[in-house]
């Protein structure tokens, strides 16, 4: 089969990486990047580190308005449909990418394969949630990364074409960890010493452009009584500049560019705790085995939650402060993401499909 790939920010490219090898095997892959994410170290770094191909079409999008950044999406990926003609669309997430790629594709009746289908948060006010909905609603295969995600589905009349494969992001952190504690020198180059730190993720527009819980989170990260190392997503630092809080951290928090995913797996790999408003570092600390404090009310990730090693306390600067002293998960996780080989099993899937199934 000929399938066209989208990706276009970060998560995306680390679930990308171990399917794009499993696809290939089998299938042409045509690798469309949208251009969401373009810094080198938000894009290149990724590809390079992960070795993803290079990707076939890069559509050079950028950043803007939802709208506007979603539309654009929308139209280039329609050309690149219209040129390469494939069975199967597959895009990955809740991006503005995701929902774009889906969108084009289904109104030209190529089937939409959605990897990591059946996330909910219930938060409308999330622009991945309504993102995740109308992707899922307009896609003919669903694959999906836990129980949890096929329930969500089902209770929106949604049950064909759905299959529980587990997590490709299981399948990027397995074969990359030994790598990244091997190669990655970052622990050396901050001086640090293993699980005598914290890593801090912040780039939720809830967190990032409401200056009073910004305001809150580094109020309490301020208290953490030891380094918190806190790769700045480019928005979090437009926004902390823009409140004069950029210049005036408190010191123990120490700044640095986002990280590529090496470096992040072997900084997040010895961290003592994780705080973080990303879904993907949520799941990652479960896999990893370190505690996580989310800065959400919700999570798409209940399981981490129900579990005891993630715990949600919002941008509540008392929550967050006793959740770095007190919070300790008690028993050991379970394989709630599935075990290592999701990529195969959606490469098995899509195998199955022999004549694509048409919308
Ligand atoms: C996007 C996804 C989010 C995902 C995140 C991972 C949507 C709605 N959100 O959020 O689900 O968790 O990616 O990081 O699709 N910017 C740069 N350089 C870049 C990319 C972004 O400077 O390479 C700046 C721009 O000012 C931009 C802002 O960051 O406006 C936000 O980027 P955008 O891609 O719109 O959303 P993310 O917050 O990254």
């Amino acid at each position: 089969m000929k399938i066209v790939s989208i990706v276009g920010a970060r998560p995306q490219f680390v679930k990308c990486a171990p399917l794009s090898r499993e696809l290939r095997k089998s299938h042409r892959e045509v690798l469309v990047h949208t251009g969401q994410h373009y810094d080198p170290e938000m894009s290149d770094i990724f590809f390079r580190e992960l070795q993803i191909p290079k990707p076939d079409y890069h559509l050079d999008v950028g950043s803007g308005p939802h709208g506007k950044q979603t539309g654009e999406i929308l139209a280039r990926v329609e050309e690149v449909l219209e040129r390469e003609e494939p069975d199967v669309v597959l895009v990955y997430g809740d991006t503005n990418s995701t929902l774009a790629g889906a969108l084009a594709a289904a109104k030209m009746h190529i089937p939409v394969s959605h990897v990591e289908a059946g996330l909910r948060s219930f938060d409308r006010r999330m622009p991945e949630e309504i993102n995740r909905v109308v992707t899922d609603h307009v896609s003919d295969l669903l694959f999906c990364p836990t129980e949890t995600a096929v329930r969500n589905l089902a209770n929106e009349g949604i049950t064909n074409g759905v299959h529980l494969v587990g997590d490709v992001m299981v399948d990027a952190l397995e074969f990359n960890r030994e790598i990244a504690r091997e190669k990655s020198s970052i622990l050396g180059r901050l001086g640090l010493i293993e699980k005598a730190y914290l890593v801090v993720t912040v780039h939720r527009p809830a967190n990032t452009d409401n200056r009073a819980n910004l305001e809150s989170i580094i109020g309490a990260l301020g208290e953490a009584g030891c380094p918190v190392i806190f790769p700045l997503h480019p928005r979090t630092r437009k926004y902390l500049d823009t409140y004069g809080m950029l210049d005036a951290l408190p010191v123990n928090i120490v700044v640095i560019e986002p990280l590529g995913y090496l470096d992040m797996l072997r900084l997040m790999d010895g961290a003592k705790k994780i705080a973080t408003d990303s879904g993907g570092v949520q799941k990652e600390a479960y896999l990893l085995g370190v505690p996580c404090i989310t800065l959400r009310e919700n999570t798409e990730w209940v399981e981490t939650v129900e579990d005891g090693w993630n715990v949600l306390v919002g941008a509540d600067r008392g929550k967050i402060v006793e959740a770095i002293r007190e919070f300790a998960p008690a028993g050991s996780q379970r394989e709630v993401f599935g075990t290592v080989g999701a990529s195969g099993r959606i490469v098995e899937v899509l195998n199955d499909q022999g004549n694509p199934v048409h919308c």
